[in-house]
């Protein structure tokens, strides 16, 4: 392959890495945080120090580390079965509700948390009174 030839490869292939950026910026609880394209909302959240609830390690049995999805729903994985279940199981039949553990990112998204992190308080009045 000759220069030019080698150029031409290198730029193309540079335009595709472009296009598909590995790493997608979300807002979580009002906290902006760079995620990796096709992880869970749960472990970006992890990894970014936002301490969301997962009391039943991501096996979609105690639906604590739902969320509300405030913007881009299409930028996560269809909801599948047992996450279906799981919510309608826990009385959360909205369809902005996922389970953090499953859903997947794709693009921005912008998603809110339904109980409190854990170690905090969900009410400030209770704090050391
Ligand atoms: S961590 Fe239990 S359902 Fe997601």
């Amino acid at each position: 392959m000759d220069d030019r030839g080698l150029r031409n490869t290198f730029s193309a292939r540079l335009k595709r890495v472009a296009a598909r950026p590995e790493v997608v910026p979300i807002e979580f609880d009002g906290q902006k945080i760079n995620v990796r394209r096709g992880g869970t909302l749960l472990g970006a959240a992890m990894k970014n120090g936002v301490r969301l609830m997962h009391v039943c390690g991501a096996r979609t049995l105690c639906a604590t580390c739902r969320v509300v999805v405030e913007s881009g729903e299409d930028n996560l994985t269809p909801m599948r079965a047992t996450e279906k279940f799981s919510l309608r199981w826990h009385l959360s039949v909205s369809p902005r509700t996922r389970l953090a553990c499953q859903a997947r990112v794709s693009g921005p998204v912008e998603v809110e948390s339904v109980f409190p992190h854990c170690g905090e308080l969900p009410n400030e009045s209770l704090r050391g009174t």
